[in-house]
């Protein structure tokens, strides 16, 4: 293995939760996702801190909005040192954050379509097609935008890995070991078969999250995908 491929997923309602976890993984871990719940409970500060030590953040914000607001709020996140943010796979907000992010090293992942909306979802919405064919449409749309890569079902990865070719940053959640609790995640696959369909990072929550020993966890995980 060239890099650590997880991303730990921060999904707790305090700062003071999260860092407990992240002081427990110490070095076991050096990627962190902070979505909604974290980013409401404790925001910026929290971010900042974990920038502070030294961690890598994937601020998972699916900003959908005009491309003005997308524009500046993507300039806003790319001066802190942020590594990750995620926006929503539709041509003007792709463009807009592409235009936002500048020259800097944040890299932008396009969400193509949520994992939870199935055909009548998209048909409520206005869209008469199947979900694979508009998560097709997308991946393109994301690749001619300039985006760096996308947010992938483990189940999708394959299929997304070639429309996207080998540059793309592919990022899968929904990933379980076999033998861990699902929660509520329905369509999962094992670290390496997602690191097999082509995934460049896995996001990794409640498995680690809510392990009794999460930096053994870590390394049970990696252990998998090495072999
Ligand atoms: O605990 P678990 O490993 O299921 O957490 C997965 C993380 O990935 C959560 O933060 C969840 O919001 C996120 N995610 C997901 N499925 C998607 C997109 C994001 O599970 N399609």
């Amino acid at each position: 293995m060239t890099h650590n491929p997880l991303i730990i997923a921060l999904d707790f309602e305090s700062a003071a939760e999260a860092r407990a976890l992240v002081d427990r993984l110490g070095d076991s871990a050096g990627f962190y996702k902070v979505g909604m719940e974290l980013y409401a409970a404790a925001g910026m500060q929290f971010v900042r801190e974990l920038l502070d030590r030294g961690k890598d953040v994937f601020l998972d914000m699916k900003f959908y909005d005009i491309g003005e607001t997308v524009r500046r709020a993507v300039a806003q996140v790319a001066r802190t040192g942020v590594r990750f943010l995620t926006v929503h796979g539709s041509g003007p907000v792709m463009r807009a954050a592409v235009e936002g992010r500048a020259a800097g090293p944040l890299k932008l992942l396009a969400v193509t379509v949520l994992t939870s909306f199935d055909e009548e979802d998209l048909r409520d919405l206005g869209y008469p097609c199947a979900v694979s064919d508009l998560v097709a449409l997308r991946v393109r749309k994301a690749m001619q935008s300039g985006i760096d890569g996308l947010v992938a079902s483990p189940l999708e990865a394959a299929q997304i890995r070639a429309l996207a070719g080998p540059e793309a940053i592919l990022v899968t959640p929904g990933v379980r070991s076999a033998g861990a609790g699902r929660g509520d995640q329905k369509r999962v696959a094992t670290p390496a078969e997602a690191m097999r369909a082509g995934a460049s990072y896995l996001v990794i929550g409640r498995q680690v999250t809510r392990a009794a020993d999460p930096p053994a966890e870590v390394a049970r995980i990696l252990a998998e995908i090495a072999g």
